[in-house]
């Protein structure tokens, strides 16, 4: 599918972990024959979190194996994209191995310090969120779209979330952040327009990761009942009556790496099984 990437280079932040929405993106890209490079954390834990992160151990196994599954050259690098140092590492080591960027995934995202409600909210635990999900996209994003000028047909993608236009419960942080994400959507899409590059964010909803998993455990011990109990409680406010998979998202990213979507830039996309509908 989407032939027009074969051969051209994406990278993707947070991608480091199998179960992940950015290893899901990696591995379509890969079918459809990109280079690759995945970034992420290196480590597998991250402090105030219980979510597990990409480890350096299983990045290298993802890296090698879809490399030998579909082809291509695909570099795992350790990024924290609430470093500037890491990230400019990060893109020296892009450019030096795998030349210019057609395709970023700015999708690395975390959620420190919740459920609270933001006058009980720890500041550094929210300060932490706003830098992984906000400043992490625009770090990243400097770092990387002087490699990406003179890609012809460039596209970005930045994950935002639901929760960046539907304010939720005791998250505070991140559905700041998030929303956040979406307005540097619209304003980097602006700016690099001239330059043919197109910027998208998606807005997932109910997807099925670890972090997903974290929510439902962290609501269930709130509300005194069982992590099912809440997934099958949040299933009734989706139409289609289900929690998404990583692969589904995948599939939108890629359409959205794609010249299929030449004519898209500045949106924020829903993906979210109908849960929020807009005019
Ligand atoms: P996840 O927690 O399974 O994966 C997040 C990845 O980001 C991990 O591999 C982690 O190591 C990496 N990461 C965290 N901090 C980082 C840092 N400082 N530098 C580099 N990498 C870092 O989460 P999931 O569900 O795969 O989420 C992916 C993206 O989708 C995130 O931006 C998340 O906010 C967003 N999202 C997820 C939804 C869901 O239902 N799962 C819904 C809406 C948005």
């Amino acid at each position: 599918m989407y032939s027009d990437l074969a051969g051209k280079t994406a990278l993707v932040t947070g991608a480091g972990k199998r179960s992940g929405i950015g290893f899901a993106i990696a591995r379509k890209l890969a079918g459809c024959k990109m280079n690759l490079v995945i970034a992420d954390l290196g480590r597998t834990a991250l402090v105030g979190s219980p979510v597990a992160t990409g480890g350096w151990e299983e990045m290298q196994v993802l890296a090698a194996e879809l490399a030998a599954d579909h082809g291509i050259a695909c570099l795992p690098l350790p990024l924290d994209v609430t470093s500037a140092d890491s990230v400019a590492a990060m893109a020296e080591a892009v450019k030096g191995e795998l030349g210019p960027v057609h395709v970023l995934c700015n999708n690395a995202g975390a959620s420190f310090g919740v459920p609270n409600a933001v006058h009980t909210y720890d500041e550094a635990a929210w300060m932490a969120t706003v830098d992984v999900n906000l400043h992490g996209v625009f770090r990243v994003a400097k770092a990387i779209v002087p490699l990406m000028t003179g890609a012809a047909g460039a596209s970005i993608i930045n994950t935002a979330s639901r929760a960046g236009k539907f304010a939720p419960l005791f998250n505070g942080a991140y559905a700041c952040a998030k929303a956040a994400v979406i307005m540097l959507t619209k304003v980097m899409a602006k700016e690099l327009a001239g330059a043919g590059i197109r910027v998208n964010a998606i807005c997932p909803g109910q997807i099925r990761t670890d972090l997903e998993k974290w929510r439902f455990e962290l609501e269930a011990r709130f509300f005194g009942t069982t992590p099912e109990d809440r997934e099958a409680a949040m299933c009734t406010t989706i139409p289609q009556a289900r929690i998404g998979t990583t692969d589904e998202v995948a599939d939108l990213v890629a359409f959205l790496a794609s010249g299929a979507s030449a004519y898209i830039t500045g949106q924020a996309i829903n993906i979210c099984g109908g849960q929020l509908m807009e005019l």
